[in-house]
């Protein structure tokens, strides 16, 4: 056995409750059309109660651990990436221990905003190398339903909520983590934040969009500066691709699928384009889910796992970029 990362089994949830474009046309001064245009988001999903960021990276989880035919006694460790967990403490891994009974692991959560689960998939690789008999819980999970300002159009049209997860363990072959480089850069945290603003009351919760549990909105939410984010995001995401294909001596043409974080269409397509690579290899959900960060690579991960898409022996390269500013770059063979 090495002591290369490798995913044993994937799972995601979803909220039930799709908010379309159309309804909220009701809630801010917006349009299908703008939605769709700008962003390629016809539709996210919405956390309801039972269905906070602990209980979803908890449902996750459990079908990953029935995908990887192990149950919760068996991991020794649980890493969510997360900036929406219920509290600040205890962390959202903890919640999810106590949920699955995962008695024998230890548990944290991973602040690196949209790159969260990338992060995380690092750090457990790195555990990996001293321990590969390891296994590994590691997940995304986010409900920025809760967090997002309702009033503001700028920035609520554009995301979701829900959860992906992976087990991992040591690989017994060739197959599993073979490169990654992880970035930041703090200078430009003004770009794209998210603030602990006093709760104030969210008026889509009258016309229904929103669930009860969520009727007060952090007022002042997230702060974005969204053309500077896109650029960098296009630039920083290409770069990363870039820098490390060239250090592996591998060519995009060797590459299956591009499983992106899953920010914006045009961050993509303009990611694809940049690099080369045909927007047929670039896996996406965004158009039904939304942006749900840290949530959104493992959940498509999952999704393209599910549906066949990923063949063993598979090149896929996972590309992430979030607040703080944080990038990432993953080579994996499936
Ligand atoms: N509906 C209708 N009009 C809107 C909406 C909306 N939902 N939101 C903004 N507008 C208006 C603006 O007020 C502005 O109007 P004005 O010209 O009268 O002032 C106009 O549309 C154009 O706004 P811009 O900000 O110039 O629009 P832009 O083409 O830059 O698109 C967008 C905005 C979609 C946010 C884009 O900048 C973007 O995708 N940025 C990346 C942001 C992102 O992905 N953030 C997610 C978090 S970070 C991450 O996951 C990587």
């Amino acid at each position: 056995m090495t002591g290369r990362a490798t995913i044993i089994g994937t799972g995601s949830y979803l909220p039930k409750y799709i908010l379309t474009n159309k309804e909220l046309e009701k809630i801010v001064r917006t349009s299908d059309e703008w939605i769709t245009t700008r962003t390629g988001i016809r539709s996210r999903r919405i956390a309801g109660p039972g269905e906070e960021t602990s209980k979803m990276a908890t449902r996750a989880a459990i079908s990953a651990m029935e995908m990887a035919g192990i149950t919760a006694l068996e991991l020794d460790m649980i890493i969510v990436g997360t900036i929406t967990a219920e509290m600040v403490m205890p962390s959202c891994a903890c919640l999810v221990q106590k949920e699955i009974g995962a008695e024998t692991a230890f548990a944290f959560d991973v602040s690196a905003a949209c790159s969260g689960f990338v992060y995380a998939l690092e750090i457990a690789d790195r555990y990996l190398k001293n321990a590969p008999d390891m296994k590994i819980l590691v997940i995304g999970a986010e409900t920025l339903s809760s967090r997002v300002d309702w009033q503001d159009r700028n920035t609520c049209v554009l995301f979701g909520d829900g959860a992906g997860a992976c087990v991992v363990s040591g690989s017994k072959s060739d197959a599993g983590m073979l490169a990654s480089q992880l970035y930041s850069d703090g200078r430009l945290w003004q770009l794209l934040s998210l603030d602990a603003a006093p709760r104030r009351y969210c008026p889509a919760v009258d016309y229904g969009a929103v669930p009860e549990r969520n009727k007060f909105c952090d007022g002042s939410a997230f702060n974005m500066v969204g053309k500077d984010v896109f650029k960098h995001a296009v630039r920083e995401m290409g770069n990363a691709v870039e820098n490390l294909l060239e250090r592996e001596g591998i060519t995009l043409d060797d590459v299956s699928l591009l499983i992106p974080h899953q920010a914006n269409i045009r961050i993509l397509k303009s990611l694809a384009e940049r690099v080369n690579l045909p927007f047929k290899k670039v896996y996406t959900t965004i158009q039904k889910y939304g942006n749900s960060s840290a949530a959104s690579l493992p959940a498509a991960l999952d999704e393209a796992n599910r549906e066949g898409r990923l063949q063993k022996g598979d090149l896929l390269l996972f590309s992430v970029f979030g607040g703080g500013f944080t990038w990432g770059v993953v080579l994996w063979r499936w």
